[in-house]
């Protein structure tokens, strides 16, 4: 379990960006042109983590229902994700981030999934800072297809039916080499968490904020990380125990 008591710096944010098309639509622009500013946050919102000290900072950018978006808007955000990865990686390598990737990717259009092996090659030996795209992403998917995986490794003789703990299924999700996320943001005043890290943010801290993606910066991922600061991760337990743990 993790540790109990106040929360102090989150090591891992995942964030819902959304609301690019709202950006968009309330300035009379294309929806596209909402998810280009929204590229542009995430450039800025990568650089506050590191500032702040999160290690690990997971962005869901294309779910597995986002597919069913009107064609134009699907192959705009995969061109703005091919022109995401090949702007990036020198900024990447130069502030020793590495980049990994949730999701089925390899259902993504050829030249993104080449992209995305080239930068994840590059910065796979970065130690501190971990930038997690969460890319044809769905917690119902993942989980289908980490139960299919667990089920051959049990056929197999590689896992034991008898230990069915979380612990080891855990190992069969896309998450299974990172933390669990400590704060959950989701932007643009939705309340919902829309398929994303169902099983990872159990018990995680959940903040919601009315700021559009666009428009959100350093200042709404300190006021996330402040608010987060004030809340107490109990698992279950009391107060009073959390208090008795602490000293
Ligand atoms: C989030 O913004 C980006 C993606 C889901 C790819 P939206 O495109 O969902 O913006 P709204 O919710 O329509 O405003
Ligand atoms: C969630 O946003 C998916 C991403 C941020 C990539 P959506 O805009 O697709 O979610 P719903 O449809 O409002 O639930
Ligand atoms: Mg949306």
């Amino acid at each position: 379990m993790p540790s109990t008591g106040p929360a102090i710096l989150p090591q891992h944010v995942a964030i819902i960006m959304d609301g690019n098309g709202r950006w968009a639509k309330q300035r009379g622009l294309p929806r596209l042109e909402g998810h280009r500013r929204g590229v542009e946050t995430v450039r800025t919102v990568v650089d506050a983590a590191r500032a702040i000290g999160i290690r690990y900072i997971t962005l869901y950018a294309f779910s597995v229902e986002n597919w069913s978006r009107p064609s134009d808007e699907v192959s705009g955000l995969m061109g703005l994700l091919d022109f995401f990865l090949k702007r990036e990686l020198s900024n990447l390598i130069k502030n020793r981030v590495r980049l990994r990737t949730i999701g089925r990717t390899g259902e993504l259009p050829a030249n993104v999934q080449r992209e995305l092996a080239r930068v994840i090659e590059a910065t796979k030996d970065f130690p501190d800072w971990n930038l997690v795209l969460a890319l044809n992403y769905g917690s119902r998917t993942e989980v289908a297809d980490a139960a299919r995986a667990y089920a051959v490794a049990v056929a197999n003789g590689k896992e034991k039916l008898e230990d069915n703990s979380w612990e080891t299924f855990s190992r069969y999700l896309d998450t299974a080499d990172l933390p669990e996320p400590d704060l959950l943001i989701r932007t643009s005043g939705e309340h919902r968490v829309s398929n994303f890290m169902l099983l990872q943010c159990a018990y995680s801290e959940m903040v919601f904020t009315p700021t559009l993606w666009p428009d959100f910066g350093q200042a709404d991922l300190q006021s996330a990380v402040d608010e987060y600061g004030r809340r107490e991760r109990r698992y279950g337990l009391t107060t009073e125990q959390i208090k008795a743990g602490a000293k």
